[in-house]
């Protein structure tokens, strides 16, 4: 009982250039996950005695979780995605390119790498510790719509996996992941919304 269950935003305009941060809009692709995913929760919360809905404050998680209805939303600010600092809107290449210093150092220790007056992993698993705090109160499910670090640290957590590992988590878009806390551990289920 009490799944939680995870996903990214729906593909952004941001993601298709590769740009990191910022506020954007979701692509068409993206757009179409939206309506996906709620078709899908419908039929699945059925089952489930009562759910509710955390998103960030982004605009990219709050378009995608628009048409899942008849359930209470929480705007979480601690699941808003790394802050990428002065990389702000910049593509990995421009990172690359721009500050060639800063992709070593990322790629060197992408966990405990901090991003020039932004965070690090590290910074994102702490800021997430009342979001898990709140989770583990739960007494009925939980769909997290976020974006890819957040939803690294929080599945790291809940999978039990090393820290070094969590900034390289697969977390793949347009797939929900459920997770159902169990005697021996979680059990996992991943659903391919967008095929
Ligand atoms: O900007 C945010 C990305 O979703 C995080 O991906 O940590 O692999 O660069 P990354």
């Amino acid at each position: 009982a009490r799944p939680i269950f995870l996903t990214r935003h729906g593909e952004s305009q941001d993601n298709v250039e590769g740009r990191i941060g910022g506020d954007p809009p979701l692509s068409s692709r993206g757009e179409a996950y939206a309506p996906k995913l709620a078709e899908f929760l419908h039929k699945r919360l059925k089952q489930e005695p009562a759910a509710s809905v955390w998103t960030s404050t982004l605009q990219r998680t709050l378009l995608t979780a628009r048409y899942i209805v008849g359930y209470p939303k929480v705007q979480w600010r601690a699941l808003d995605e790394i802050a990428a600092g002065v990389c702000d809107g910049m593509t990995y290449g421009d990172i690359k390119e721009k500050m060639p210093e800063e992709h070593k150092a990322r790629k060197r220790d992408k966990l405990r790498y901090r991003y020039p007056a932004g965070e690090s992993y590290l910074d994102v698993i702490q800021r997430l510790e009342p979001v898990i705090i709140e989770l583990e109160r739960q007494r009925s499910a939980v769909v997290i719509v976020a974006h890819q670090a957040v939803l690294r640290a929080l599945y790291g957590y809940f999978a039990d996996k090393p820290l070094k590992e969590v900034p390289h988590i697969d977390m793949p878009l347009h797939t929900l992941i459920e997770l159902v806390p169990g005697v021996g551990g979680m059990t996992e289920k991943r659903y391919n919304l967008l095929p």
